[in-house]
Protein backbone atom coordinates (compact mmCIF):
# COMPACT_ATOMS: atom_id res chain seq x y z
CA UNK A 1 0.00 0.00 0.00
CA UNK A 2 2.62 2.28 1.16
CA UNK A 3 5.91 2.09 -0.78
CA UNK A 4 9.08 4.17 -0.40
CA UNK A 5 11.62 3.06 -3.07
CA UNK A 6 15.20 4.69 -3.13
CA UNK A 7 14.03 7.70 -1.31
CA UNK A 8 16.38 10.78 -0.57
CA UNK A 9 15.69 14.37 -0.22
CA UNK A 10 18.66 16.96 -0.35
CA UNK A 11 17.03 20.51 1.59
CA UNK A 12 17.37 23.55 -0.69
CA UNK A 13 20.49 24.19 1.86
CA UNK A 14 22.19 21.18 0.44
CA UNK A 15 21.66 18.66 3.68
CA UNK A 16 20.35 15.47 3.36
CA UNK A 17 17.35 14.36 5.40
CA UNK A 18 17.26 11.21 3.76
CA UNK A 19 19.32 8.81 1.79
CA UNK A 20 18.27 5.60 -0.19
CA UNK A 21 15.81 5.05 2.06
CA UNK A 22 13.20 2.00 0.93
CA UNK A 23 10.58 -0.20 2.70
CA UNK A 24 7.07 -0.58 2.80
CA UNK A 25 3.94 -0.49 5.02
CA UNK A 26 1.37 -3.21 3.68
CA UNK A 27 -2.55 -2.55 3.92
CA UNK A 28 -3.96 -3.12 6.99
CA UNK A 29 -0.49 -3.29 9.42
CA UNK A 30 0.35 -0.93 12.09
CA UNK A 31 3.85 -0.03 11.62
CA UNK A 32 6.02 2.44 13.59
CA UNK A 33 8.60 4.62 11.87
CA UNK A 34 11.27 5.50 14.79
CA UNK A 35 14.96 7.17 15.14
CA UNK A 36 16.24 10.07 16.66
CA UNK A 37 14.82 13.97 16.53
CA UNK A 38 16.66 14.64 13.00
CA UNK A 39 16.61 11.17 11.65
CA UNK A 40 14.17 11.90 8.95
CA UNK A 41 10.94 10.64 10.20
CA UNK A 42 8.44 13.82 9.06
CA UNK A 43 10.35 14.08 5.95
CA UNK A 44 9.11 10.83 5.45
CA UNK A 45 5.74 11.24 6.16
CA UNK A 46 5.74 14.58 4.73
CA UNK A 47 6.25 12.60 1.43
CA UNK A 48 4.07 10.22 1.44
CA UNK A 49 1.12 13.14 2.30
CA UNK A 50 3.13 14.87 -0.67
CA UNK A 51 3.67 18.21 1.55
CA UNK A 52 7.12 17.45 -0.02
CA UNK A 53 8.20 15.67 -2.69
CA UNK A 54 11.68 13.23 -2.79
CA UNK A 55 14.65 14.47 -4.68
CA UNK A 56 15.53 10.96 -6.07
CA UNK A 57 13.21 7.58 -5.75
CA UNK A 58 9.86 7.44 -5.97
CA UNK A 59 6.84 7.25 -2.98
CA UNK A 60 3.95 4.65 -4.07
CA UNK A 61 0.49 5.01 -2.40
CA UNK A 62 -1.50 2.34 -3.80
CA UNK A 63 0.08 2.10 -7.00
CA UNK A 64 0.38 6.21 -7.60
CA UNK A 65 3.40 7.90 -7.78
CA UNK A 66 2.72 10.95 -4.61
CA UNK A 67 5.15 13.31 -6.48
CA UNK A 68 3.39 13.18 -9.76
CA UNK A 69 -0.68 13.59 -7.47
CA UNK A 70 -1.90 17.25 -9.07
CA UNK A 71 -5.74 18.80 -8.69
CA UNK A 72 -7.98 15.55 -8.88
CA UNK A 73 -5.19 12.58 -8.16
CA UNK A 74 -3.85 14.85 -5.07
CA UNK A 75 -7.28 15.39 -3.67
CA UNK A 76 -7.49 11.33 -3.99
CA UNK A 77 -4.50 11.04 -2.52
CA UNK A 78 -5.01 13.39 0.81
CA UNK A 79 -8.64 12.13 0.99
CA UNK A 80 -7.40 8.45 1.76
CA UNK A 81 -5.27 9.83 4.41
CA UNK A 82 -5.72 11.24 8.11
CA UNK A 83 -2.79 13.10 8.98
CA UNK A 84 -1.42 14.16 12.61
CA UNK A 85 1.22 16.75 11.74
CA UNK A 86 3.98 17.23 14.54
CA UNK A 87 2.78 20.67 14.71
CA UNK A 88 -0.68 19.63 14.46
CA UNK A 89 -1.63 22.28 11.93
CA UNK A 90 -4.99 23.26 13.59
CA UNK A 91 -7.00 26.50 12.50
CA UNK A 92 -6.51 27.46 15.90
CA UNK A 93 -8.77 30.67 15.95
CA UNK A 94 -11.49 27.88 15.31
CA UNK A 95 -13.37 25.67 18.12
CA UNK A 96 -11.96 21.95 18.40
CA UNK A 97 -15.71 21.21 16.84
CA UNK A 98 -15.31 22.58 13.72
CA UNK A 99 -11.43 21.87 13.67
CA UNK A 100 -12.14 17.89 13.96
CA UNK A 101 -15.09 18.29 10.98
CA UNK A 102 -13.54 19.65 8.44
CA UNK A 103 -12.66 16.58 6.97
CA UNK A 104 -16.21 15.44 6.60
CA UNK A 105 -17.46 18.75 6.19
CA UNK A 106 -15.39 19.10 2.52
CA UNK A 107 -16.59 15.38 1.54
CA UNK A 108 -19.98 17.01 1.97
CA UNK A 109 -21.53 15.86 5.06
CA UNK A 110 -24.18 17.61 6.59
CA UNK A 111 -23.17 19.71 9.82
CA UNK A 112 -25.76 17.84 11.83
CA UNK A 113 -24.40 14.67 10.52
CA UNK A 114 -20.90 15.78 11.15
CA UNK A 115 -21.79 16.94 14.71
CA UNK A 116 -22.64 13.94 15.73
CA UNK A 117 -19.41 12.12 14.96
CA UNK A 118 -17.79 14.67 16.45
CA UNK A 119 -18.86 13.83 19.20
CA UNK A 120 -17.95 10.42 19.53
CA UNK A 121 -14.61 11.54 18.07
CA UNK A 122 -13.82 13.40 21.14
CA UNK A 123 -14.93 10.86 22.98
CA UNK A 124 -12.37 8.38 22.07
CA UNK A 125 -9.52 10.77 22.46
CA UNK A 126 -10.73 12.08 25.64
CA UNK A 127 -11.37 15.30 24.42
CA UNK A 128 -15.13 14.98 25.71
CA UNK A 129 -16.92 18.12 26.82
CA UNK A 130 -14.35 20.02 24.64
CA UNK A 131 -16.32 20.69 21.04
CA UNK A 132 -16.72 24.38 21.84
CA UNK A 133 -13.04 24.73 23.15
CA UNK A 134 -11.42 27.59 21.05
CA UNK A 135 -7.90 25.52 19.90
CA UNK A 136 -5.30 28.57 20.55
CA UNK A 137 -6.34 28.27 24.00
CA UNK A 138 -5.47 24.53 24.44
CA UNK A 139 -2.55 22.70 25.80
CA UNK A 140 0.13 21.51 23.89
CA UNK A 141 -1.40 17.67 24.67
CA UNK A 142 -4.88 18.80 23.69
CA UNK A 143 -3.87 20.06 20.77
CA UNK A 144 -2.47 17.11 19.60
CA UNK A 145 -5.10 15.00 20.65
CA UNK A 146 -7.39 17.38 18.32
CA UNK A 147 -5.29 16.49 15.57
CA UNK A 148 -5.71 13.09 16.37
CA UNK A 149 -9.53 13.13 16.25
CA UNK A 150 -9.42 15.71 13.07
CA UNK A 151 -7.17 12.64 11.61
CA UNK A 152 -9.58 9.85 12.21
CA UNK A 153 -13.17 11.10 11.66
CA UNK A 154 -13.81 10.07 7.95
CA UNK A 155 -12.03 6.46 8.73
CA UNK A 156 -9.11 7.16 6.36
CA UNK A 157 -7.22 4.22 4.29
CA UNK A 158 -4.15 5.29 5.69
CA UNK A 159 -3.34 7.38 9.10
CA UNK A 160 -0.12 8.77 8.93
CA UNK A 161 0.37 9.98 12.86
CA UNK A 162 3.71 12.28 13.11
CA UNK A 163 4.54 11.76 17.19
CA UNK A 164 0.95 11.84 18.08
CA UNK A 165 2.43 11.47 21.54
CA UNK A 166 5.10 13.51 21.86
CA UNK A 167 3.26 16.21 24.32
CA UNK A 168 1.79 13.49 26.56
CA UNK A 169 2.99 12.16 29.57
CA UNK A 170 2.85 8.43 29.70
CA UNK A 171 -0.25 6.99 30.33
CA UNK A 172 -2.15 9.56 28.00
CA UNK A 173 0.71 8.65 25.66
CA UNK A 174 -0.29 5.03 25.55
CA UNK A 175 -3.97 5.43 25.58
CA UNK A 176 -3.28 7.37 22.07
CA UNK A 177 -1.83 4.19 20.73
CA UNK A 178 -4.94 2.16 22.17
CA UNK A 179 -7.04 4.43 19.79
CA UNK A 180 -4.63 4.47 16.73
CA UNK A 181 -4.73 0.72 17.47
CA UNK A 182 -8.55 0.31 17.41
CA UNK A 183 -8.29 2.94 14.23
CA UNK A 184 -6.08 -0.25 12.92
CA UNK A 185 -8.20 -3.03 14.07
CA UNK A 186 -11.18 -1.12 12.19
CA UNK A 187 -9.54 -1.17 9.05
CA UNK A 188 -7.21 1.61 8.67
CA UNK A 189 -3.45 1.14 8.04
CA UNK A 190 -1.24 3.07 10.83
CA UNK A 191 1.99 4.28 10.02
CA UNK A 192 3.34 6.35 12.91
CA UNK A 193 5.99 8.51 13.74
CA UNK A 194 7.61 8.08 17.25
CA UNK A 195 11.26 9.19 18.63
CA UNK A 196 10.42 6.69 21.61
CA UNK A 197 11.79 3.67 21.33
CA UNK A 198 10.11 2.38 24.42
CA UNK A 199 6.79 2.86 23.12
CA UNK A 200 7.93 0.78 19.80
CA UNK A 201 9.29 -2.07 22.52
CA UNK A 202 6.41 -2.36 24.42
CA UNK A 203 3.76 -2.73 21.78
CA UNK A 204 5.70 -5.01 19.57
CA UNK A 205 4.86 -3.71 16.90
CA UNK A 206 6.43 -3.70 13.44
CA UNK A 207 8.88 -0.58 12.54
CA UNK A 208 11.27 0.73 10.29
CA UNK A 209 14.44 2.78 12.19
CA UNK A 210 15.87 5.74 10.93
CA UNK A 211 19.29 7.30 11.44
CA UNK A 212 20.99 10.28 10.09
CA UNK A 213 18.46 9.97 7.05
CA UNK A 214 19.33 6.58 6.52
CA UNK A 215 17.06 3.29 7.52
CA UNK A 216 19.41 1.26 9.68
CA UNK A 217 16.89 -1.55 11.00
CA UNK A 218 13.68 -3.13 10.34
CA UNK A 219 12.04 -5.67 12.29
CA UNK A 220 9.95 -6.23 15.13
CA UNK A 221 10.78 -6.56 18.88
N1 LIG B 1 13.17 22.49 5.14
C1 LIG B 1 14.34 21.98 5.56
N2 LIG B 1 15.52 22.52 5.16
C2 LIG B 1 16.71 22.00 5.57
N3 LIG B 1 16.82 20.92 6.37
C3 LIG B 1 15.68 20.35 6.80
C4 LIG B 1 14.39 20.84 6.43
N4 LIG B 1 13.45 20.04 7.01
C5 LIG B 1 14.14 19.12 7.72
N5 LIG B 1 15.46 19.31 7.59
C6 LIG B 1 16.52 18.50 8.20
O1 LIG B 1 16.37 17.16 7.77
C7 LIG B 1 16.65 16.28 8.87
C8 LIG B 1 15.47 15.38 9.11
O2 LIG B 1 14.40 16.18 9.61
P1 LIG B 1 13.02 15.57 10.10
O3 LIG B 1 12.45 14.74 9.02
O4 LIG B 1 12.20 16.69 10.61
O5 LIG B 1 13.50 14.61 11.30
P2 LIG B 1 12.66 13.94 12.50
O6 LIG B 1 11.22 14.12 12.19
O7 LIG B 1 13.11 12.52 12.53
O8 LIG B 1 13.07 14.67 13.75
C9 LIG B 1 16.99 17.15 10.07
O9 LIG B 1 18.39 17.24 10.18
C10 LIG B 1 16.39 18.48 9.71
O10 LIG B 1 17.09 19.54 10.30
MG1 LIG C 1 9.72 15.01 13.24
Amino acid sequence: MIQVLSVSKRYEDGYYGLRDVTFKVEAGQFVFLTGESGAGKSTVLRMIYRAERPTSGTVLVDGVDTAAAHGNSLTALRRKIGMVFQDYMLLFDRSVAENVALPLIVRGVDKRAAAGQVDSCLERVGLSGYQNRVCCSLSGGEKQRVALARALISKPDIILADEPTGNLDLSNGEKIVEVLRDANRGGSTVFMATHDLYLVQSTRLPFVRLRGGRKVEEGNF
